[in-house]
């Protein structure tokens, strides 16, 4: 029997590549109008952020800079803890710096919110956000997503560099996680 990871059973196809390569196309068009005449520094948030961010950068037609930070809201499991830590800092000051913060998905908002702040804090001329997903029925602190991919259901949900347990993150596609104890 040949076992298939991407057509698991356990997962329900909910966004097609497609679907999201024609999103990412509209996000990167919007934001090379809003920051045309500017240098904006995209913060990737990983690891999640990582593939949306590669395609994200390359649908943004401008003079621009990538950074890598790491944040753990501790666990592995489908649900935040709240507590959050900084896990990879910059490695560059962003005083002045036109600051978008690239995530794969808002669910409580506390990740965000933390992240948000810690960043004006540092003198930031501003601070943004896209992000692919926003799971918004589960939001406990407000966030402001300048830039969506998608609303989605409270649902768990994974591919396309979002895991559940480090699993799935290759998925070229995102799928509901039907029963995450399987
Ligand atoms: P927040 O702090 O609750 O907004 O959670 C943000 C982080 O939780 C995200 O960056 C993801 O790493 C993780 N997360 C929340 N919902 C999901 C999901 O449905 N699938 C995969 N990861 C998720
Ligand atoms: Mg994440």
């Amino acid at each position: 029997m040949t076992t298939s990871e991407f057509s698991n059973t356990n997962l329900q196809p909910l966004f097609p590549a497609e679907e999201i390569q024609t999103r990412i196309s509209q996000m990167g068009a919007q934001i090379a109008v809003d920051y045309r005449d500017k240098n904006p520094l995209l913060i990737v948030v990983l690891k999640g952020a990582c593939i949306f961010a590669s395609d994200l950068l390359r649908a943004i037609d401008l003079k621009l800079g990538i950074e890598f930070m790491a944040i753990s809201s501790y666990g592995s499991s489908t649900r935040t803890s709240g507590e959050v830590r900084i896990v990879k800092d910059l490695d560059v000051p962003i005083e002045g710096r036109d600051i978008l913060v690239v995530e794969d998905i808002v669910d409580t908002g506390l990740t965000l919110s933390y992240l948000l702040a810690n960043l004006h804090a540092r003198g930031a001329a501003s601070v943004k956000l896209a992000a692919l997903l926003d799971k918004h029925e589960r939001r406990e602190r407000e966030v402001v997503i300048d830039y969506l991919g998608f609303q989605i259901p409270d649902e768990f949900v994974v591919g396309y560099g979002l895991d559940f347990a480090e699993r799935y993150r290759n998925l070229p596609y995102i799928a509901i996680l039907k029963d995450p104890a399987a």
